[in-house]
């Protein structure tokens, strides 16, 4: 008896370990019956703003990366700053992610097929999947049944990785959200597609250190194109900057072997080849395109359980707490 009550006791004990209440009430199915029409309409919406603004792209797969390591997959990232608060989106590591216009529509659509069933989180995990794959990359089903927070902070997007973090930084980053090393290899993936201003890099260019004035880690004639494109001068415009890989807008797994040329945008990215715990990583993807893909799926899904709300509030305007 007092065996089998150990027993039961040891089970659910189990449970509670295993299943961790953010990772329990998310699942694939669940607008199946509320709502449908949920991921066409996301789709659709997407559709229609990458056709006016091939930005979009980018820009919605880094406020999905941003939105869960700050307080969780909760769309604080889509709170609008007020006159007592400045929100995240207001942050500095924030002001170059925009495109938030593109869940506004996708949920003012939405709360006319369902009303306040459809959480804007879910809207953004929904949206950042569409991107990739609609750039050439892999499809995965995205759980979904987060509900959205009501609280947003600029001053927590210090807690951002920056591209100058070293690849202990870096882990130790991820590893604060139960992301792995090989989680965090891989979601840099993200830098396949999209743009940096000048600001994120240019220190590796210029007075780099006592020693060089390159960083040395970086392909020589590559610094010295990203030297034009970012002269020290005032007059150079506001958007200077440079592609993040050669093959911007495709979703594949160039990011990987410009790294293995030494042609990383920022520190962060160049790490991952001088440390022995990343470069394996690197190698892999860059021969091989089809394991990036399943493992970038999976990274995905394991970003998006991070934090999340079973209970709140589906928001009606994703700039506004109910
Ligand atoms: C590993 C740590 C990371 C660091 C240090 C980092 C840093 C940065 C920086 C500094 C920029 C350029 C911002 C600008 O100057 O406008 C950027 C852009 C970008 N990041 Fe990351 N990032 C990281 C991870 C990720 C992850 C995990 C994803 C998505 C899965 C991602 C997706 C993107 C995308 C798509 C862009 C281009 C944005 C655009 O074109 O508007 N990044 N990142």
């Amino acid at each position: 008896m007092a065996f089998s009550k150990r027993l039961v006791l040891a089970m659910i004990f189990t449970v509670f370990v295993i299943a961790k209440p953010s990772e329990a009430a998310l699942n694939a199915h669940y607008y199946d019956r509320s709502c449908p029409a949920a991921e066409k309409v996301i789709l659709e919406t997407v559709k229609k703003a990458i056709l006016h603004d091939p930005k979009v792209h980018a820009r919605l797969l880094r406020m999905f990366f941003h939105d869960c390591f700050i307080r969780g997959c909760d769309a604080s990232i889509l709170l609008d700053s007020t006159k007592s608060n400045q929100a995240e989106k207001d942050g500095p590591p924030n002001i170059s992610v925009r495109s938030f216009y593109v869940i506004d529509n996708a949920k003012t659509k939405l709360e006319k097929v369902c009303p306040r069933t459809v959480s804007c989180a879910d809207v953004i995990a929904i949206a950042a999947r569409d991107v990739v794959t609609l750039s050439g990359g892999p499809y995965w089903s995205v759980l979904k049944g987060r509900k959205d927070g009501r609280m947003s902070r600029a001053n927590e997007t210090i807690n951002l990785p920056g591209p100058t973090f070293n690849v202990s930084q870096l882990i130790q980053s991820f590893a604060a959200r139960g992301l792995s090393v090989k989680d965090m290899v891989t979601l840099s993936g993200g830098h396949t597609i999209g743009f940096s201003h000048c600001s994120s890099f240019e220190a590796r260019l210029h007075n780099f250190s006592k020693f060089h004035d390159i960083d040395p880690s970086m392909n020589f004639a590559f610094a010295q194109s990203l030297k034009k494109k970012c002269p020290i001068s005032n007059n150079r415009g506001k958007n200077a900057g440079t592609f993040l890989d050669s093959t911007t807008s495709v979703f594949d797994n160039d990011y990987y072997k410009q790294i293995l040329s030494r042609k990383g945008v920022f520190g962060s990215d160049q790490a991952l080849l001088g440390d022995y715990r990343t470069r394996w990583i690197v190698e892999t993807y860059a021969r091989d395109q089809k394991a990036f893909f399943r493992e970038f799926a999976t990274s995905m899904v394991k970003l998006g359980n991070f934090g999340v709300k079973e209970t709140g509030e589906v928001r009606v305007n994703p700039r506004f707490v109910n």
